[in-house]
Order: structure tokens, then sequence, then C-alpha cells
């Protein structure tokens, strides 16, 4: 039997919703979970943890696109200031490091130095990468909206404009892009509105391959 739900559920109504939509916690879909540099206007390494992400692609081209950029942090004014970013994804060993970024967070600070991490130069973007995380996306903005009028979130589209990816991570039979070694995931606190009485906490996760679509 299948629940409907249409409107916020009694027990979910003081929830701390942290900006999200209470029906996020409720359908949880997962996303990649990611960190995005760039340079501040002082020249410092900015990251930003990132997730809300789709990637999709054609003959024009290569594209992130990032569905939740708040216009109060420091990605936003990098972003505007030079266009340029870079995704890194991070594998599972490096997750407590990147996170925290959100606590180093300072104008001052290079954010990547400071989380134990090496910054070098992108080939084709003016922004960092992080040496260690194992898939880097050179990007430039292309365009934004707000998703709905007076949004505190900007969508973003990124054009993916070069790739770096680690070669053990380039072999399925090795470390892979899925699976425990490959790319992480952002689970939103998968939520049963009749039993919830609590605090929402995510989840980070993997995906695994299920089965071969060369199998139809
Ligand atoms: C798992 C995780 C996912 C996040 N996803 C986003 C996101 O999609 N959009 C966003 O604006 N902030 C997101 N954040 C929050 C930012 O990473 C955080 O506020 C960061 O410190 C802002 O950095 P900045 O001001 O240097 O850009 C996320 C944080 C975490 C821990």
């Amino acid at each position: 039997m299948k629940r409907t739900y249409g409107a916020l559920p009694e027990t979910m109504r003081d929830m701390e919703l942290y900006g999200f939509n209470w029906m996020e916690f409720v359908v949880s879909v997962p996303s990649p979970l990611y960190i995005m540099t760039s340079y501040k206007s002082n020249g410092l390494p900015n990251a930003c943890m990132q997730s809300w992400t789709t990637f999709t692609g054609g003959k024009n081209g290569y594209f992130a696109i990032v569905s939740a950029v708040s216009k109060y942090g420091h990605l936003y004014s990098t972003l505007h200031e030079n266009g340029d970013a870079v995704i890194n994804f991070m594998s599972a060993e490096l997750y407590d490091r990147c996170m925290s970024t959100v606590k180093n967070n300072g104008f001052d600070t290079d954010e990547i130095k400071a989380a134990g991490l090496t910054p070098v130069k992108a080939d084709k973007v003016n922004a960092p990468l992080i040496d260690e995380c194992f898939m880097n996306l050179e990007c430039r903005l292309r365009w934004e909206k707000e998703i709905a009028p007076g949004d505190d979130y900007v969508l973003a589209c990124l054009e993916i404009v070069n790739v770096h990816v680690d070669e053990r991570h380039l072999d399925e039979n090795d470390l892979g892009r899925t699976g425990e070694t490959g790319i992480l995931y952002n689970i939103h606190h998968p939520m049963d509105p009749e039993s919830f009485g609590g605090t929402a906490h995510d989840y980070v996760g993997i995906v695994k391959k299920l089965r071969d679509y060369a199998e139809y």
C-alpha cells in the first residue's frame, strides 16, 4: 500500500529543515557528493561541499547542472567574479578532510590547505583543483537561474571543459567509479512521516552496479 503526502506531515512540523523542502526527506533521492573549488577575490582557494547536481551532455558539450548554490556563500561570489571552478570527487577516505572545509570557511583561509589537502592550478580554467581527489572536472559558468523567484539558492549550469581521472579509478576492475572506492552520494535522511519524531541526519553513501544493460 502506498501512502500519499501533499502537505507537510504533522510529525515534521517542528523539524529543522536547513533550507530544504520537507518532501526531500520523504522521497530521499540520492545525489552525487563532491567539493567545488575556486579562487576567492584575494587569490586564496575556496572549497565548498556541494550536492544536488546532475550531469548531462550532448553534441554541444558536457554540463553540470548544479541545482543549489547558496547566494550567501563564497562559491557564489567566486563564480560571479571569474566564472571558473573545479568539481572534485573525493573517495571515502578523504570524506572527513573535505567535510572540515565547512568549518574552515574563512575568507582569509586557503580552505584546501587547511583541510590537509593540496591545491593545484587547473589546466584550462582559473581555479584550483584538489590533487588528492580521484576525479577533477574543470568547469566554466554558462548561466544561472532562480528555480523559484526569491530563492536563497540558484541553479547554475557549468560547462565541463577538461577532466582528470586517476588511472586506477578508470580501471573498473581496480578502484573504478562506483562501489566503495568510487563516487560518494549524499542521502537525505530517509524518513517515515508516520513515525518520525527526531531531527534530520543525512547520510553519505555509495552506488553499485546491479545489472548490465547489454543483457537486454
Ligand atoms: C554534504 C554537504 C552538502 C552540501 N551541499 C551544498 C549544496 O548543494 N549547495 C550549497 O550551497 N551548500 C552546500 N553545502 C554547504 C556548504 O558546503 C557550506 O556552507 C560551505 O562551508 C560553504 O562554503 P563557501 O562559503 O566557501 O562557498 C553542503 C554541505 C555539506 C556538508
